[in-house]
């Protein structure tokens, strides 16, 4: 399988041209599976964050946020079985050098489900099947091994722990490990939930699909602490929660799916999890998680800090540890479903292409372009002052250069909800051409009406 898959190939071409998306350290000849995020990457990040953080933060009275560190203390993911557990069976072609997964090598080779395989059954298939290596052909694997995903670094001083410290490989922890000074500074009451936006880190063995599955990534999650009792209840909530999301941030409904976890596949924290997966081009496959962690974390960080980590009723003063319901997004991972989601090559009636992102106007990257029809005085400065009044409410652009025609296909292609052109017109009566990009449809509204009339288009 090659790393990018020709169904992305046009989305990973427009991410390139247009800047949304750049290969990491390209000009020293690239860095596998790290990415940047050009000026309209960053953008669309920042929106799925901001709205993201306005819905399960702002507008719920039940939510706290967090920025907790991306190194904690080694002995945490100790507790959380990350340094024991959080592993894939690695299997290596000798001849090529290639490394594989050796669950999806033989998924993919032998067609057979290898989840509750040992690696001595995973490397007995392998060599008794002489399966062939998809890189090159030859039949000569090494054994299967465990490989921990965690990225290590070295820390100075970290005294009788020796001197390793982890990238953190999810969010979630740091949440844990504050848990106590949250329920101790702050006015909860269960059920509340903690949520955080932040970096993750995963040696992963096979990483690809453009920036589906990489290295370094930023999650957004929610670990939701409730009553034992309510968990089935809270853990449909937040499913249907997960599910408003996608529909809030414009993801086509009919290509969001649930995916329940068989029990043998379940993480080792886990009791139940829900997939939602997305139909990217290149297959169906996990866009999100909503995971019952049970108490597990905090019993885990109890048991090996030595420290209390209950909850006191309020009222009946009974101490308990909480459940946790956990529901977890990837920002990258919606990235790319909303560049699927919103990417046409829609053919004209004069025959023409365009390309076009029909992004919700809530996560577009810019919001309103602003075009003088020429560079020329009185022109441009009718322009500059109606980008100006527009420019302190929405991320808006200018740009001065070229046919209008092309202007109108570079906004397109960045997914920019509405155009505004200043001509000749606008100087005898103060009107603008407005262009909607999915109709391409264009009216004339009055530049004192402007804000009024994009307003409710662009909440
Ligand atoms: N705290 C639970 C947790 O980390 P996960 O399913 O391993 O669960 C959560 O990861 C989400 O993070 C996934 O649903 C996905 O959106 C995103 N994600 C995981 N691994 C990723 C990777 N290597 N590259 C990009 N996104 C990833």
């Amino acid at each position: 399988m090659s790393q990018i898959q020709d169904s992305l190939k046009p989305i990973v071409a427009l991410c390139k041209r247009r800047g949304f998306v750049y290969p990491g350290s390209e000009i020293y000849g690239g860095f596998a599976n790290t990415y940047s995020f050009g000026p309209y990457g960053v953008e669309l990040k920042r929106n799925i964050k901001d709205l993201w953080w306005k819905m399960f933060v702002h507008e719920r009275r039940d939510m706290v946020g967090l920025d907790g560190p991306i190194l904690l203390h080694p002995k945490a993911w100790k507790a959380s079985g990350h340094v024991d557990g959080f592993s894939d069976a690695l299997i290596d072609c000798k001849a090529c050098k290639s490394r594989f997964r050796c669950d999806h090598l033989i998924e993919e080779t032998l067609h057979q489900n290898a989840d509750d395989l040992t690696l001595v059954q995973m490397t007995d298939l392998v060599h008794q099947n002489k399966v062939k290596c998809p890189k090159c052909g030859a039949s000569d694997f090494t054994e299967a091994r465990h490989f921990n995903l965690m990225f290590q670094t070295h820390m100075s001083k970290t005294g009788a722990d020796g001197d390793v410290a982890y990238l953190r490989p999810e969010t979630a922890q740091a949440i844990f490990l504050d848990y106590k000074n949250i329920v101790d500074t702050v006015r909860v009451k269960l059920p509340f939930g903690v949520a955080q936006i932040g970096k993750a880190f995963r040696n992963e063995i096979t990483p690809g699909n453009f920036v589906f599955r990489v290295i370094e990534f930023e999650q957004m999650e929610i670990e939701y602490f409730t009553r034992e009792a309510a968990w089935e209840k809270t853990f449909d909530s937040w499913l249907q929660e997960m599910h408003r999301w996608c529909k809030r941030i414009g993801l086509k409904s009919a290509r969001v799916h649930e995916k329940e976890h068989p029990k043998e596949q379940l993480s080792h924290y886990s009791k139940r999890t829900v997939d939602l997966v997305y139909d990217f081009p290149f297959g169906t496959s996990e866009l999100y998680g909503l995971a019952y962690r049970t108490d597990f974390d905090l019993s885990r960080h109890a048991e090996c800090s030595g420290q209390t980590i209950d909850y006191t009723d309020p009222e009946t003063r009974e101490k308990f540890i909480p459940h946790v319901i956990e529901p977890t997004f990837g920002v990258e991972r919606t990235l790319l479903a909303l560049l699927c989601d919103a990417y046409e090559e829609e053919k004209l009636e004069n025959g023409e292409m365009r390309t076009v992102l029909h992004f919700a106007p809530c996560i577009a990257p810019v919001k309103v372009a602003v075009f003088p029809l020429m560079k020329k005085e009185p022109l441009a400065e009718k322009a500059q002052a109606v980008f100006a009044t527009l420019q302190a409410l929405w991320h808006c652009e200018y740009d001065e250069s070229g046919a209008i025609g092309k202007r109108y296909r570079r906004q397109d292609e960045l997914g920019t909800p509405f155009c505004i052109t200043i001509d000749f017109d606008t100087l005898e009566n103060d009107t603008v051409t407005l262009r909607d990009r999915d109709s391409m449809k264009q009216e004339r509204v009055a530049i004192r009406d402007l804000v009024s009339h994009l307003a409710p288009k662009l909440h």
